[in-house]
């Protein structure tokens, strides 16, 4: 089932999702579907669920800000407020999503939507960054131990995932944010 958009902001509103957090998550659904609009024009055999992809970009970090289970992480609350709620299909998408998640074959992303998701959230902050921008980011906040280990280990596999799509669509990574088709700001 794919969520309208009231259902969409109501989950926003009722797990306490930051403003800046919602802002995020149009950027990457934006990202997300101009990745599969492109790969679908250029390769007429490839299909991307665009509405699915759509709906799982922008609730894809639906328990940032929502009371965790014990032994839960981002994105366990996701994916058990999305089936909670009915979407299945979309915890789905959003389950493979996290950082952490392209470590192990049984989380990391295998459909291209789930690919797709993976990515476009690796290359925008609060506007379209590239990768490598992301990680730097990520390296400036004063992770702990842990989660360091895992940007290292995660950090080859994404760059991988990034070269596959973007030299799909023949695209340098760097240049996306600047195409005038993707506003790189939300007003
Ligand atoms: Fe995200």
């Amino acid at each position: 089932m794919i969520p309208t958009a009231a259902t969409i902001r109501k989950l926003w509103e009722v797990n306490f999702l930051p403003p800046y957090k919602q802002n995020h998550c149009v950027v990457v659904a934006k990202l997300s579907t101009w990745f599969g609009r492109q790969l679908m024009e250029l390769y007429p055999d490839v299909s991307v669920d665009l509405p699915l992809l759509e709906a799982a970009a922008l609730l894809h970090d639906i328990d940032k800000a929502a009371p965790k289970n014990p032994n839960e992480r981002h994105p366990d609350a996701a994916v058990r407020i999305l089936r909670d709620n009915g979407l299945g299909e979309i915890s789905d998408l959003v389950r493979t999503h996290a950082l952490h998640a392209i470590l192990d074959q049984s989380t990391a992303p295998q459909t291209l939507e789930q690919k797709l998701l993976y990515l476009s959230d690796k290359m925008v902050k609060h506007s379209i960054i590239t990768v490598d921008e992301r990680f730097a980011l990520w390296r400036s906040e004063g992770l702990p131990e842990r989660a360091l280990k895992e940007l290292d280990a995660a950090y080859p596999k994404v760059k991988a995932l990034e070269k596959e799509i973007c030299s799909r669509i023949h695209i340098e990574p760097g240049k996306i944010a600047e195409l005038p088709t993707l506003l790189n700001r939300v007003q």
